[in-house]
């Protein structure tokens, strides 16, 4: 008889997953047909329309392998939506395709250079589809026999598994049955063994077994069992990131420093080997390159050596497609004492696609409300929404996007599920917008610290200044 193998771990429930709102957590993809026209709403995106029409054009082009090496700036007001397109274009690249965002103040705020944190940011951006041929164990499961020592630290087992033609029987480590466990593999499972890896694949139930249980989710597949040989040669399909490649061969590191995120500097001669290697690879068919992309959010914070590096390194062979964004009109630009468009020097302004974000009517603020409204959970009376909308043509999209979750706790403190006007007048009392904030801030004159800096323009201040 088969048997079901529980230890502590299968009884432990699936951590409920608690799905987390963040502010563009309603972005779905761009919202686009298959001419690759804008719908109107769609996606989580609304209104906008050049701008994502343009980051259609751009994604089309990057998933056709076309585009690398070229940039491409989103240039607006802020709260236009330029993160949120981006984000937009992240979720349709494909799973395959990699995507790196950063903000370009984290460059500063790395224990590495300026030009090694951009380096890497480069090269996560940079795919490597890799074949590899690996040997796997497919087959249904017969039996699976657990032995387990009185003291339960150590199990050994048997796993019996068969195919259409023979069926085999193989000793089990502890390794390999806390993975079946964790699988909650059982027999009449038809499955998968890397052999190199050990990694567990479970394919489906066997037809064979389909009358057994009851009991079984309206989800379990059913699949064949297979046929021939068990051990098989399988050519298997990875796609890791250079900077990936690059961590895992660097010997002060190893691999495990890619979950622990702190990677250190890695030697240029290291880059070069694996580059070279990849080459190879190339060459021989055994991998193939996917450029992805690379989003660096608010780029007018990066400094001139960090924009010439950017320079190079976009006429880079292995380079992805860099998109930044900005919400700068003529700024200076930092570690310079010269002003220059959206704070970026002139000679990278020259290599850069400019899409500009236009701030949004009434009627797509409206939309983008009601949009938030329904991703936070939050009724909205048509009266409050329309208040809403001129609020955030007073103030600003974000702010206003702000108060739908303030409204909502003041409205559930009256019992209410509704969010009324009255829920926003006071939210509204409760939280400054910006430019209340700054009346406020002049009618407080002298009270508070650090208010002293006179003729503070718009630049962005720069430790170099
Ligand atoms: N077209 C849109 N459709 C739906 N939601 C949008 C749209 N544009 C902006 N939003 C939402 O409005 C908020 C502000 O937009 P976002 O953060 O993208 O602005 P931004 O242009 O990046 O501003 P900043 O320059 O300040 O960074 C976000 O919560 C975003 O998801
Ligand atoms: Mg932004």
């Amino acid at each position: 008889m088969a048997m079901q193998i529980s230890t502590g771990t299968s009884e432990l429930r699936d951590i409920t997953k608690m799905e987390r709102i963040g502010a563009h957590s309603h972005i779905r993809g761009l919202g686009l047909d298959d001419r690759l026209e804008p719908r109107e709403i769609s996606q989580g995106l609304v209104g906008q329309v050049k701008a994502r029409k343009a980051a259609g054009m751009i994604l089309k082009m990057v998933q056709e392998g076309r585009i690398a090496g070229r940039a491409m700036l989103f240039a607006g007001p802020p709260s236009t939506g330029k993160t949120a397109i981006a984000l937009g274009m992240a979720q349709s690249l494909g799973s395959d395709v990699p995507f790196t965002m950063i903000a370009a103040s984290e460059v500063f705020s790395l224990s590495m250079s300026k030009t090694e944190a951009l380096t890497q940011a480069f090269r996560r951006s940079i795919g490597v589809r890799i074949k590899e041929e690996t040997e796997l164990v497919e087959g249904e499961v017969v039996e699976i026999q657990i032995d387990r020592s009185l003291t339960g630290a150590t199990k050994t087992g048997k796993l019996t598994i068969k195919t259409t033609d023979m069926e085999t029987i193989y000793d089990l480590g502890t390794k390999m049955i806390d993975a079946l466990t964790k699988e909650k593999v059982l027999a009449g499972d038809v499955i998968a063994i890397d052999k190199t890896s050990g990694k567990i694949t479970k394919l489906g139930r066997s037809f064979a077994r389909s009358r057994d249980y009851d009991a079984m989710g309206a989800d379990t597949k059913f699949v064949q069992c297979p046929e021939g040989e068990i051990q098989k040669r399988k050519e298997v399909v990875h796609t890791v990131s250079l900077h990936e490649i690059d961590v895992i061969n660097s010997r002060t590191q190893g691999f495990l420093a890619l979950f622990a995120g702190d990677t250190g500097e890695i030697k240029p001669e290291l880059r070069s080997q694996i580059n070279t290697k990849v080459a190879e690879w190339r060459e021989e068919g055994k991998a193939e390159i996917i450029p992805g992309v690379l989003f660096i959010d608010e780029v007018h914070m990066l400094d001139i050596e960090c924009f010439s590096f950017l320079n190079r390194a976009l006429e880079n062979d292995l380079a992805p497609l860099v998109i930044m964004a900005s919400n700068r009109g003529m700024a200076r630009i930092r570690g310079t004492k010269f002003r220059s468009p959206h704070g970026l020097p002139m000679d990278l302004l020259d290599r850069v696609l400019i899409v500009s974000t236009k701030p949004y009517t009434e009627s797509d603020i409206r939309e983008i409300i009601q949009i938030r409204c329904q991703e936070e959970d939050v009724q909205l009376s048509p009266e409050a929404s329309t208040v809403l909308t001129t609020m955030a043509l007073q103030t600003t999209l974000r702010y206003a996007l702000n108060l739908i979750a303030c409204a909502q706790v003041v409205s559930r403190k009256r019992k209410s599920e509704l969010v009324d006007v009255e829920d926003l007048r006071r939210s509204y009392t409760y939280f400054m917008d910006e430019k209340r904030s700054v009346q406020w801030l002049k009618e407080q004159q002298g009270s508070l610290i650090f208010e002293e800096i006179e003729g503070t323009s718009d630049d962005v201040m720069d430790s170099s200044s």
